[in-house]
């Protein structure tokens, strides 16, 4: 079975070809960073122009890469929600026409079960996990431990009351002045860096509780900076990596009480955050200490991409879902 995937919920223009849900057959993803960067965030406006400009261009490669025809995909399947307004609608009335003109079946995709189905694709040999398991899902807008006890049986367990932990990344490298987004930047500058250097407060609210909290951690950050100036050379790698241990501390503590909590043996990472470097290594002592399994998909599979939309499109689709051409998109979408 063959599936177009088609994803502009936020700031990249990408579409996939998946082979039964796993396989992927060609993925290609038209970044705007370059684009939203001088205004040091994603203009909504902007990015729907965007896509409006590269959606044509990347689905045609996207199918062309996959040595496939139109005529041969089996059904579309497109993000329709959470995301930008005008940059969803770019995605869903492309998916509808390209339906329509072929006689295809058309799928919605809810973008966090995108992500959440991101661990399907590519896991080689390794098997895929099994039900019931925990997700923590890390990304630009959400933070949460979701509890998932089968395909589409999702409960929430904890989220963040404030900021998500990518918008977290973001804020800060603004604030260190490392351009935008800041995650990627931060990873790479904490790599070198020593984590005890500079003390962060770690937010755990309530003993059982499984939410998060980040916008204190930010203002630490501010007030030191307000203080201290910005750190040069070294000091610039040790406060990324006093940062990124922050977040990640919380990260991992908060799935380990989940998954005790919930008596659950497998956990899954996925969102923008899941490609952090010190989050993935973190959780893979904690899941050999712990003896849990651990899937977390390839960096390029955790940011937005639209393999994971057809990942999740073909189980939807396997599972009879169809959506109409009176699909709309829905930006505030709950999973
Ligand atoms: O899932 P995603 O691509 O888009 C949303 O659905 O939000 O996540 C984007 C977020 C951004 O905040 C970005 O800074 C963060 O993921 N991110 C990272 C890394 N790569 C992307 N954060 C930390 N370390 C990374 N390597
Ligand atoms: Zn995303």
């Amino acid at each position: 079975m063959l599936v177009l995937g088609v994803e502009t919920s936020c700031d990249e223009t990408a579409a996939a070809v998946v082979e039964d849900g796993r396989r992927v057959r060609a993925n290609v993803v038209a970044s705007q960073i370059a684009t939203h960067a001088p205004y040091g965030g994603v203009v909504p406006e902007v990015a729907s122009r965007q896509h409006v400009a590269t959606i044509v261009p990347v689905i045609e490669r996207a199918v062309a890469d996959a040595g496939a025809r139109f005529g041969d995909l089996d059904a579309i399947a497109v993000t329709a929600g959470p995301g930008l307004v005008g940059a969803l609608l770019v995605g869903v009335e492309t998916a509808k026409a390209l339906a329509f003109a072929l006689g295809k079946p058309l799928v919605a995709v809810n973008h966090l079960a995108g992500h959440l189905a991101a661990v399907y694709l590519e896991h080689g040999d390794a098997a895929p996990p099994t039900y019931p398991h925990l997700a923590l899902l890390v990304s630009g807008g959400h933070t949460a431990l979701i509890r998932i006890d089968g395909p589409g049986q999702t409960r929430l367990l904890g989220a963040t009351r404030d900021d998500a932990s990518g918008e977290a990344f973001d804020k800060v490298g603004k604030l260190l002045g490392l351009g935008y987004p800041g995650g990627v930047v931060i990873d790479k500058l904490a790599a070198t860096g020593d984590a005890h250097a500079v003390a962060l407060p770690r937010a755990l609210p309530g003993r059982d509780d499984l939410d998060f909290s980040f916008s204190g951690l930010k203002t630490a950050v501010a007030t030191l900076l307000a203080r201290g100036g910005l750190p040069q050379g070294q000091a610039m790698n040790d406060f990324c990596a006093s940062f990124q241990a922050a977040v990640v501390d919380v990260l991992v503590r908060k799935s380990r009480r989940a998954l005790a909590r919930e008596g659950l043996r497998s956990l899954i990472v996925c969102g923008g955050v899941a490609a952090n470097r010190g989050l993935r290594a973190a959780l893979a002592s904690a899941a050999a200490e712990d003896g849990f399994a651990l899937h977390i998909p390839p960096p390029k599979y955790c940011t937005d991409n639209a393999a994971m939309i057809a990942a999740a499109g073909t189980q939807l689709f396997q599972r009879g879902a169809r959506a109409g051409l009176d699909l709309s998109v829905d930006p505030g979408l709950p999973l």
